[in-house]
């Protein structure tokens, strides 16, 4: 079995194999190969192209996996390497952005998603990725906020167990399998200014109720592995944050995989200010829990010694050495270490890959407004599809689609020509001038803005959250030529789009959809898909109110309270343009007849709502539950999202749609530090967004 296998290889070992497990480098030609036949790498990232340092080429990567891999196998005890890439949002078949599967608020879907990606990625020789990323962001500057799945701590988590079983199923020892990374551990996303790499100070109670509990939803379904995160956390960066690596990972939750550091952060931690030197932050790395060092060396450079002047135990090294072995044994690698090259060529941009990642773009979208039901676009003969994505191929796919290739996607304007009714006459104009000037002759405007996606992502944090420079300008000179304006916005992060969505008749919100996400587009405006997405961020009026999330504290002087001295902006409302969880749809639905099954809650409650489709066409609809905690130890949220769920009505249909609430979703962390429930009053909506709903109380 996994641990006998494990401790015989154990006892065979070397310090130096040790030291070579717990490492991971990029791996240059020849001198990287006499690095794995020493077996001095236990891991390596990103793959491809390592040999040739070329670029990557799907029908030779599986082979040059493998003679890196024959090159480990050659070493004295032939253990398998791991191969690791960021596999984000699909490899070959680009899927939209995190944050768009996110407004699906389908989990299932995103289970999908990543069950193809880890088909793809493992076609290449690649099985592990560097995801899913958990991180809550409620600042939408940070650039990285396009790789999560937004503000909602039980949506993350719910997203985090469905991609841990995407990509690692039932048995992640399967060939066409990933062993996922849960990332980045832990509070990354709170990075002060939005600003990557930045520290942050999150109190005990917000760490414990909002940005571990994603993590804790992939512990449950078995995540294989962790990604400290690079940054300062109260004081202690996350890399050598032995309470949170050990205490509340290993020894509360049982992770029994291993962690992984950040690309470099092992060294970083001298930059940080915590360890004099790179010897020094190899030791408090490891012995905070960090099993693997990704990419900076350090421990390979410094663990022996470390070892011999006794600042780092043999039982240290050894336990790091065991979590590798045990997901390389999970991962099936000492029984098929290669990868069979002809899987590339079935396995990859499949036909089946493609319709999902049309369905996909279709299930993100938001549709933010659609005044006297625009859309979908009918009886407009000539219709102008203007604005710099007007021809956009991989603009649309997103960040970290490093094997994506723009070729695969059929340009912007070819599937609206494919998909737009006989006889419609489209025209496009990517240049605002010669916009402009065919406008006048058009009897609708579909306009296509956003960001690039190198502007979001990693690093690509903003302090303006408008549109980028120039497009505003345009939208109101199009408004002011007075036809039907159709706004479309692709973006990593919700931009703050006030002034844009004043002057437009009808708002997509598009994200960065992936691959097919322009044919998937059309389908929405044309009418041969309804819009199902809903926000899974809270969208912001100005870059102001960063951060922005609708489960704040309730204040001393609420909004709604009397009198001027409130929390407010003077400028603006405090609340958000379009809140979290909110999303239209070309039918209608009413929300009547809210019932609990009881006034006291004695272990479960269930509510229910009636919800009727109240307009012509079918469509689907997230019906959410939240809750707020009246009176706590600590202050408590003025609304949580409990639960959700996904229906499709036909016209005139009404459905009792039932959540079934337990006492444990209503723990928290109290005032005494501990984690329970709290009796006393509750509140309970059953809503189509954050900001509304049919309101009942309980007791417990
Ligand atoms: O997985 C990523 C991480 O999210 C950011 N730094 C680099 C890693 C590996 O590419």
């Amino acid at each position: 079995d996994v641990e006998d296998r494990v401790n015989t290889l154990l006892g065979q070992m070397t310090l130096e194999e040790k030291i070579g497990q717990l490492n991971q480098p990029m791996i240059h030609g020849l001198p990287g190969l006499d690095l794995l036949r020493q077996g001095k790498a236990g891991s390596i990232i990103n793959a491809f192209g390592a040999l040739s340092g070329q670029g990557f080429d799907h029908l030779n990567s599986a082979e040059q996996c493998n003679a890196l891999q024959r090159a480990a196998l050659e070493s004295r005890l032939g253990i398998p390497l791991l191969f690791g890439r960021d596999i984000i949002h699909g490899q070959r078949t680009v899927f939209p952005i995190p944050l768009a599967q996110a407004a699906s608020f389908n989990p299932s879907l995103v289970e999908q998603i990543n069950q193809i990606a880890a088909r793809e990625a493992s076609a290449l020789g690649i099985r592990w990725t560097f995801a899913p990323m958990l991180d809550i962001a409620r600042d939408a500057r940070w650039g990285r906020i396009a790789e999560g799945y937004g503000e909602d701590p039980l949506l993350t988590s719910r997203m985090a167990a469905a991609a841990v079983r995407g990509f690692q199923g039932d048995d992640v020892s399967q060939p066409d399998r990933l062993v996922a990374c849960a990332k980045h551990y832990v509070g990354y996303g709170a990075a002060e200014g939005g600003r990557d790499y930045e520290q942050a100070e999150i109190s005990e109670p917000t760490l414990r109720d909002v940005y571990l509990p994603p993590f804790r939803a992939a512990v449950a379904a078995g995540v294989g592995t962790i990604m400290s995160a690079f940054l300062d956390l109260n004081g202690m960066p996350a890399t050598a944050n032995r309470r949170l690596l050990t205490d509340v990972l290993r020894n509360e939750w049982g992770f029994d995989g291993f962690v992984v550091s950040d690309w470099e952060s092992v060294g970083e931690l001298v930059q940080h200010g915590i360890a004099e030197d790179r010897a020094h932050a190899a030791a408090l790395a490891l012995r905070a829990g960090v099993d693997m060092d990704m990419v900076s060396g350090a421990y390979l450079e410094t663990l022996a010694e470390n070892v011999r002047c006794g600042r780092v135990t043999l039982a240290e090294i050894d336990e790091a050495v065991r979590r590798i072995l045990r997901i390389k044994c999970r991962a099936g690698l000492f029984e098929h270490p290669l990868t069979d090259p002809e899987r590339a060529i079935h396995d990859i941009l499949t036909p089946k890959a493609r319709e999902l990642a049309r369905q996909a773009a279709r299930e993100t979208m938001v549709l933010l407004k659609n005044e006297r039901h625009l859309l979908p676009l009918r009886d407009f003969r000539r219709i102008l599809v203007a604005g710099p994505f007007v021809h956009a191929t991989g603009e649309l796919f997103g960040t970290w689609t490093m094997d994506g290739r723009a070729e695969d996607a059929v340009p912007l304007d070819q599937a609206f020509q494919a998909i737009a009714p006989a006889g419609t006459d489209l025209w496009f104009a990517a240049a605002p001038d010669l916009a402009l000037s065919r406008a006048h002759y058009a009897d609708a405007v579909v306009l296509l803005v956003g960001e690039h996606p190198a502007r979001s992502g990693e690093n690509a944090n903003v302090s303006d959250l408008g549109l980028p420079p120039g497009q505003l300008e345009w939208i109101t000179a199009m408004a002011a030529i007075g036809k039907p304006v159709v706004l479309v916005v692709f973006a990593g992060r919700p931009l703050a789009i006030t002034r844009a969505v004043a002057q437009a008749q009808a708002v997509i919100y598009a994200w960065h959809p992936g691959l097919e996400g322009a044919a998937a587009l059309a389908e929405i405006l044309f009418g041969l898909a309804t819009p199902t997405g809903r926000l899974p961020v809270s969208m912001p009026r100005t870059t102001g109110q960063a951060p922005l999330y609708y489960a704040h504290k309730p204040s001393g002087r609420p909004l709604e309270a009397d009198g001027p001295f409130r929390t407010r902006y003077v400028d603006i409302p405090t609340a958000p343009l379009f809140p979290f969880g909110y999303g239209l749809s070309y039918t209608s639905f009413s929300y009547s007849d809210l019932r609990l099954s009881s006034a006291h809650m004695r272990g479960t409650l269930e509510i229910s709502a009636l919800i009727t489709n109240t307009g012509e066409r079918t469509g689907s609809e997230v019906v959410q539950l939240y809750v707020r905690d009246l009176v706590g130890s600590l202050t408590r949220p003025v609304r949580e999202l409990k639960d959700f769920q996904r229906i499709t009505l036909q016209p005139g249909e009404a459905r009792r749609v039932s959540f079934i609430l337990r006492e444990e979703d209503l723990a928290f962390t109290r005032a005494d530090g501990s984690w329970g429930v709290e009796p006393g009053r509750f509140k309970v909506w059953i809503a189509p967004h954050a900001e509304a709903g049919l309101e009942g109380e309980f007791i417990l």
